[in-house]
């Protein structure tokens, strides 16, 4: 429920701050008490007396001369939520680095609230590789960004950068508070590329970064799910609210998993797990002087099939990493027991490994097969979460 609320509205200098007037408005009609911070440049687009006329307070602008000596640290522990709308590639840069230069990023930095950015830019700047390192770092932090629409731009322009809706900011906000279409399930998620051992110093490894995964499990606590990560490549800090549990090799992130599996309703394979394993594991370091070695390779536990064979098993979703062709990908939705299959063409410039974007394709067991266009991989989560949920109801 959002009456009774309290919101902090960060509003930010770009020309889409008259949208968040209204926003305002809405989250008042459902009953929230919404306090305005705005930055310095908001008020080149609309003015303070706007935002007290229309939430019954003075906006907090400056950090210095209220009555109140820390309006940020009160601010912050008041607020139930912050929404940044419209957030400017200015403000998400200085999020991005914790750079404390004006009263909103103070008030964001010494939250404990659930926090949503809406950013609203040019094209060119939401997909400055800047802006996309930046976007994917305050993910990294929890935040829940609420992703710019495609249309008509500031000077004429035309393209992606165009504020969301606050129809949908609202909604986003009110799953939170309302628990969300997966409130009251316990996802299980594993991510990253696993590392088996050669020597103490060497291992056998691949490019995954944990990034589809952290972004998943960003995306399942947003919708209210308990999650549990298990991740050979955890994220820098904290992600507020998840349980991250890093393993580095096969046989860890095996025993992680199954050791989970049966609190879980839903588990989601997205790690990059090595296959094979040295047989022999060095215990000095290899040396060259002693001639090139030879490895003999044992396979790793199949963590997914060992996820199919149990009884009571929970929703399984499978990915699968392939070059050039998803063909391989449709014959592992039929034959390896999942109930979703998620294919992604890592050949695909800005796809797969590494990247902060994906282009998948939803397969199912019958292989029909819904492609998807290159997202960051923020929205891929939720385009792979909404498909769950979608399923788990039809059945
Ligand atoms: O981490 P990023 O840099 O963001 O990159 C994301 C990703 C490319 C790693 C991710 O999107 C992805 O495709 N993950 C699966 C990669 C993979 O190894 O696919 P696979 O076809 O080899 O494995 C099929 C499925 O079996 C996967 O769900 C895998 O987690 C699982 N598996 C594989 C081997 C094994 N021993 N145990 C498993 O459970």
């Amino acid at each position: 429920m959002l009456a009774g609320r309290h919101l902090v509205l960060g509003v930010t200098g770009g020309v889409a701050a008259y949208k968040a007037v209204y926003l305002a408005r809405r989250l008042i009609e459902e009953g929230v008490e919404v306090r305005a911070v705005m930055t310095p440049t908001a008020q080149n687009f609309v003015g303070e007396a706007t935002f007290a006329a229309v939430t019954g307070t003075q906006p907090i602008i400056e950090l210095f001369g209220h009555d109140d000596v820390s309006p940020h640290t009160s601010l912050a522990r008041w607020a139930d939520a912050v929404v940044i709308a419209p957030a400017t590639a200015s403000t998400i840069s200085k999020l991005a680095a914790g750079e404390s230069s004006n009263a909103l990023i103070a008030t964001v930095l010494a939250t404990t609230a659930p926090v949503f950015v809406a950013p609203a830019m040019h094209s060119e700047m939401w997909e400055h590789p800047a802006t996309r390192a930046n976007i994917s770092r305050l993910t990294d932090f929890g935040y829940t960004i609420v992703p710019p629409q495609s249309g008509s731009l500031a000077g004429g322009d035309e393209g992606i950068g165009r504020l969301a809706d606050p129809e949908d900011i609202l909604k986003m906000v009110r799953s939170i508070f309302d628990g969300g279409d997966l409130a009251g399930s316990t996802v299980l998620i594993t991510a990253g590329g696993t590392r088996e051992p050669i020597d103490p110093v060497r291992y056998i490894g691949n490019r995954s970064s944990g990034k589809m995964g952290n972004a998943l499990a960003t995306a399942a606590h947003a919708r209210g799910a308990q999650v549990i990560l298990v991740t050979a490549a955890p994220p820098p800090g904290n992600l507020p609210g998840i349980e991250v549990i890093a393993v580095d090799t096969a046989a860890e992130m095996a025993e992680a998993t199954w050791g989970r599996v049966d609190i879980a309703d839903i588990a989601v394979m997205a790690a990059a797990v090595a296959d094979f394993r040295p047989a022999d594991v060095a215990t000095g370091k290899l040396r060259r002087t002693d001639g090139s070695p030879e490895l003999l390779l044992e396979p790793t536990p199949d963590i997914l099939r060992g996820i199919t064979k149990r009884d009571n098993r929970p929703y399984l979703v499978g990915f699968a990493a392939e070059v050039g062709s998803l063909d391989a990908a449709v014959e592992k939705a039929r034959t390896k027991g999942v109930d979703l299959l998620v294919g992604n063409d890592i050949s695909i410039d800005g796809s797969g490994f590494g990247s902060d974007s994906n282009q998948i394709a939803l397969i199912y067991p019958d292989g029909t097969t819904k492609h998807h266009p290159l997202l960051p991989k923020r929205q891929v989560a939720d385009v792979i979460w909404d498909a769950v949920v979608e399923q788990r109801a039809s059945t």
